[in-house]
């Protein structure tokens, strides 16, 4: 495949849809660990709440809801490209797909504030 097959919004969906999922996949041990800190006591997932309190962390998870809101939104992309009678505008789908995951990011940020 040449660079220039590569160079559309529809290659770009799938590179955000690969890389969303692995860091989705990869955040899902972590996410359990936290959880479990609940199990060792009240102290220790506060003090793990308030280590996640600082700015850094804040934007690690902004930027982890959009890669999911932009996951969720090309994944319905695809099940209907795969399920459904095929539709031209891809190009558009991807386009909405990727301003409702900022749409979705920025509600988060605003709740976060
Ligand atoms: C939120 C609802 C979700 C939907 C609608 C969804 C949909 C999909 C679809 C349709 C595929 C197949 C893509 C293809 O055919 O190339 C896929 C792949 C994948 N998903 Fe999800 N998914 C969701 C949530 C998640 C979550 C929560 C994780 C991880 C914890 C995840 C991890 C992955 C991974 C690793 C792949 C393989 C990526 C690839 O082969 O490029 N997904 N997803």
């Amino acid at each position: 495949m040449s660079w220039r097959n590569r160079n559309h919004p529809t290659f770009w969906a799938f590179l955000v849809h690969r890389l969303s999922g692995i860091a989705l996949t990869l955040f899902l041990p972590f996410h359990f660990w936290t959880l479990g800190q609940a199990i060792a006591g009240e102290a220790a997932l506060d003090g793990f709440l308030r280590w996640a309190e600082q700015p850094l962390v804040k934007a690690s998870e902004v930027v982890l809801v959009v890669l999911l809101a932009a996951h969720l939104f090309g994944g319905l992309r695809l099940l209907a490209l795969e399920f459904l009678p095929w539709r031209d505008g891809q190009k558009s789908l991807v386009a909405l797909g990727g301003a409702l995951s900022l749409v979705v990011g920025l509600a988060f940020l605003l709740n976060l504030a």
